[in-house]
Formats: C-alpha cells, structure tokens, sequence
C-alpha cells in the first residue's frame, strides 16, 4: 500500500517536472517516466541485436540522427517514404544514408509500440538509439534528452544548403553549426563521427586526381595515405565502392580520428581543415591526446544536437509508423 502511494506521489512529481520542462520548451531526460518507462531499455534492445547481426547498423543510425537534425530539426523527417521519390531521404545529398539506420529505428519504434503505443516519437526512437550505437562501439555513455514530436513536413528540396559538403572549410562548417545553435567545438567533437564508417570514392576524388592548378594531389594529405587511396579508389571506380574513413580503427569509436588529423589522415577537406586551420588546431591536438576531454565534449555536442528543431508539446505529431505521417 505504502510503497504503491509512494510510488504514485513519485509519478506525480515526474510528470510535474516533465510538464514544467516541456512548458518551457525544451526536452527533459525522463519525459516517458510515466508513460513508456521502459523505452530506453526496449531500444537499446533492439540496437544491440541489429548491430550483433550488423556492424553497418552503427555508423548508419549515427548519420541517420545528424541528417535528421540538420534539416527541418531532429523530427524523424528523415524516415518518411514518398511514393513520389520527393521525401528529405530521396535528395541527392541524402549522401547514400545506409538502410541499417532506417531499418534499426523501424524496429525500435514497433517494438516500443508493441508495449507503449501511440506514446514515443519516431524522433525519440532516433535520438536515443544514436546515443545507443556510439555506446556499442566503445564511445562516451550520456544521457539522452526526450519528448521530440514527429515532424509533418519531408521534402528533399529542403535538403539542399542543409547539410555540410565535405569541401567545406572552417569557416563554412562553423556557420552551418552555427546555424543549428552548434559551436565550433561542438562541430570539431561531432565530426569525431567520422571514426566510424565508409565513404564512397567520388567524396574525396577530387582531393587525389584534381586537386588544383598546381597540385592534382592535395598537399594536405599525407603521401603515403594519398598512395592508398589511389590504390583503393582509381579514377573511374564503380561507384558503389566506400572505404573506412577510419583508415586505423574503423570499428572502434575512439580518438583515432584526431590522431590521423594530424598525420595528414583526414580523408575529406572538411576532417583534415580542422588541423590544418590554426584557430581549430589546438582542439584537435587536445582531442588526439585526452579521450577523456572528446568523449566529454561528444556527448555534450550530442545532446545540444539532438535540441535542433525539435518540436514539442502540441507541435507535429506521435507517428504510428515512422515512414510515414499518420
Ligand atoms: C562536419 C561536417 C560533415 C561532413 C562534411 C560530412 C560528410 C560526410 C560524407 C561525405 C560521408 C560519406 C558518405 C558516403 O560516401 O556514403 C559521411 C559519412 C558519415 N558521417 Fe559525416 N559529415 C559531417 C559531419 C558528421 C556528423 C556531425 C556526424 C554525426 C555526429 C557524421 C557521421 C557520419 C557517419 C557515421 C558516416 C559513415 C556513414 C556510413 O558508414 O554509413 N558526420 N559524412
Ligand atoms: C538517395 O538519393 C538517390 C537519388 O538522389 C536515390 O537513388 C537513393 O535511393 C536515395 N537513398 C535512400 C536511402 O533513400
Ligand atoms: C537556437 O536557439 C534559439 C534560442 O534558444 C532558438 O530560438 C532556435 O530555435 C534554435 N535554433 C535551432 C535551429 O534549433
């Protein structure tokens, strides 16, 4: 009797503080306290035995949520499947997301609703099994902020000048971020993602056969590396090959990337600028020697990434199917 009126004060004082949040607009760690308890649980579940099945399952939900986030706000737009080929997923800078990122929230999301239905968001479902996938591959545990409502809008022409081109230099990847409320370190942290997963060879041609006038070469790149990349990627590859951006650790999510910052390893413009710039510098040189200090600042970066967009309260809707609006 007692411990289940105990019980029912604590729901009560949740739900307050989860309303007081979602009030003022903004996500809360426990918002499912009282409705669907168990959600993290129920997806983590589903992650680790899509990512038993698959290694692929890890970078591909890590760049599905980033995708997600960067156009229209973190709502699961990115999930939805027109018929007509004209959704956010179907534009040509969708970069070839991997079908284990959509396939892994699908059957997150059925086996939340199978306990809890019509209660978590889509986008929710994202969020936290982006936090999940890291966490399988060795990286930072954090917590994960919820109580994101789905979008109604999926388009892919509002993809074009969302998303970051990986030519992109400092300059033009801080005003992206910054557009999404992301800082520099926050930027330089995320694209520590790049530890992780494939990229496919025209990405990063141009850096290895028509660099510049002057160089075919990217002088940025190291020489051996250049070498390697050549071999792996000549031109006129098939264009369905992709290899490790990690060239050292790929299934691992580490540090690495920083180190090969440094080393001349960064495969696209947009990795190897964050060494090369003297004002990124001195993050990358801290973050190739502390774990501690980048797995800090990645969860951190995260958690203010998954708040871009998001709409709350009454905004958008619970999709029952996450590829498509209800
Ligand atoms: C900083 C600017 C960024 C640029 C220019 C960029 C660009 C790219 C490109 C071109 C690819 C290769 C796609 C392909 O050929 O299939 C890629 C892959 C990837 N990106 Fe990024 N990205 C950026 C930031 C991020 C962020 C913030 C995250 C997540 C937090 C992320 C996660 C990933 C992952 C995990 C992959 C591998 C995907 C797979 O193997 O399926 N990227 N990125
Ligand atoms: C990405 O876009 C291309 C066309 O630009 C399309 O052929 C491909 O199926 C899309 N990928 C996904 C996963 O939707
Ligand atoms: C950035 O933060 C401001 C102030 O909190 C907010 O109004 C705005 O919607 C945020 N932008 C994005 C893209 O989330």
């Amino acid at each position: 009797m007692e411990v289940t009126r105990r019980r029912s004060v604590l729901h009560f004082l949740i739900t307050l503080v989860v309303l007081a949040g979602a009030g003022k607009g903004q996500l809360v760690e426990n918002f499912y306290a009282g409705t669907c308890p168990m959600v993290e649980a129920i997806v983590r579940q589903t992650v680790v035995t899509k990512v038993g099945q698959t290694f692929t399952t890890i970078p591909a939900t890590l760049r599905l949520f980033f995708h997600d986030c960067f156009v229209e706000g973190c709502d699961a737009s990115v999930m939805i499947s027109s018929p007509n080929g004209d959704a956010e997923k179907d534009a040509e800078d969708n970069l070839s997301l991997a079908g284990d990122g959509f396939d892994t929230v699908i059957k997150a999301k059925q086996a939340v609703e199978s306990v809890c239905p019509g209660v978590v968001s889509c986008a929710d479902v994202l969020a936290i099994a982006a936090r999940d996938v890291v966490a399988q591959a060795g990286g930072p545990l954090f917590n994960v902020e919820l109580g994101r409502r789905d979008g109604l809008i999926s388009q892919a022409s509002r993809v074009v000048g969302n998303l970051p081109d990986p030519t992109f230099n400092l300059i033009q990847l801080n005003t992206m971020f910054a557009r999404n409320n992301l800082t520099e370190l926050d930027m330089i942290a995320l694209s520590g993602a790049h530890t992780l997963g494939f990229s496919h060879c025209n990405r990063f041609a141009n850096r290895l056969y028509s660099f510049s006038p002057a160089s075919t070469v990217d002088p940025s790149l190291n020489p051996t590396y250049a070498q390697q990349l050549m071999a792996a990627c000549p031109q006129n590859v098939d264009p369905n090959i992709a290899i490790d951006m990690d060239p050292e650790t790929p299934r691992t999510f580490d540090n690495v990337y920083y180190q090969n910052l440094i080393a001349g390893k960064g495969l696209f413009t947009s990795d190897e600028v964050l060494f090369t710039d003297a004002s990124s510098q001195p993050t990358v040189n801290d973050f190739a020697n502390s774990p501690g200090d980048f797995n800090a600042a990645f969860g951190t970066a995260m958690r203010k990434l998954g708040r871009t967009g998001v709409k709350i309260g009454i905004q958008g809707e619970i999709r029952r199917d996450c590829t498509s609006f209800n």
